[in-house]
């Protein structure tokens, strides 16, 4: 594979399926730049990536902080280069029943998941416009694809991140940059774990039975997808739904 001196900045990329992309491209020849929210966890990724032979920068930010995402992909650009490849990914995933949905629950979803995948995307895409070469990759989810009870803040994100993701394809089809999204079901990370030993997602056993590969998703999974839709192969695969979920039916 050939990426001499591309910049591939991955948000929420210290943990579950970030981190296994940011990994993942680091492997492939990207220059990688993490960002995550969580104190000291996307330094510490990268120099995990680092060690392992790869090149990667961490950065604290908050995608939902203009400003902060601002300052990171400036950092990032002066350490690493100007950014070829963007996958936002960073989201939050919290469990309430509609009814009882706040203002403040709903928008603070929103924020994070969707106004901080259009924060990264519109702080880093002009880098890849100039290049006249960019992948913009936004990690949605099959919730927006088939629904998911309690999560209709998280859901509705996800959707908005598949607009987005038809939105930007067309307006920059022209410019050398596509802009797909992958959507991922039930893939075993930290996140889900937790939510698994809090009793309020079944076991990895009874999830798989409802997966027609038999088995939960793995963060490598998603990271082969976004690998292949983050290559040269890929200049005629625009605003496309790449669904990695085990067989799922979808509609
Ligand atoms: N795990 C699944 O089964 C699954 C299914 C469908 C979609 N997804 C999507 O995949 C992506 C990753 O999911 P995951 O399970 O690895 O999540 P995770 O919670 O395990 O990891 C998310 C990472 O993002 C970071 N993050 C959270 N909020 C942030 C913010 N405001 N700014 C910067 N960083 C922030 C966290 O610190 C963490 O490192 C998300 O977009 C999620 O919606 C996951």
């Amino acid at each position: 594979m050939t990426v001499p001196d591309r910049v591939a900045v991955v948000t929420g990329g210290a943990a579950g399926i970030g981190l296994s992309i940011a990994q993942r491209l680091a492997h492939d020849g990207f220059k990688v730049a993490v960002i995550d929210c969580a104190e000291g966890t996307a330094e510490a990724a990268a120099a995990d990536i680092a060690a392992a032979g790869g090149t990667a920068k961490g950065y604290r930010a908050d995608v939902a902080n203009r400003e902060q995402i601002d300052t990171a992909v400036a950092a990032a650009r002066a350490d690493l280069g100007p950014i070829a490849v963007v996958v936002a990914n960073a989201a939050v995933a919290p469990q309430q029943a509609f009814l009882g949905m706040t203002l403040e629950q709903w928008n603070s979803t929103l924020e994070i998941n969707l106004t901080g995948t259009f924060n990264i995307v519109q702080s880093c895409l002009p880098d890849l416009v100039e290049a006249g070469w960019g992948r913009v990759v936004l990690i949605s989810s099959s919730s927006a694809q088939r629904g998911a009870p309690r999560m209709a803040h998280y859901a509705a994100s996800k959707g908005g991140q598949m607009a987005l993701t038809k939105a930007l394809a067309v307006e920059f089809a022209k410019s050398g940059v596509t802009v797909n999204t992958v959507a991922p079901s039930s893939i075993d990370t930290p996140s889900v774990q937790k939510k698994r030993s809090e009793g309020t997602i079944p076991s990895a056993e009874d999830m798989a039975k409802y997966i027609p590969v038999g088995r939960m998703g793995t963060g490598q999974d998603i990271a082969g997808a976004v690998s292949y839709l983050v290559s040269d192969d890929t200049s005629y695969v625009t605003g496309q739904t790449l669904s990695v979920n085990g067989g799922s039916f979808i509609g």
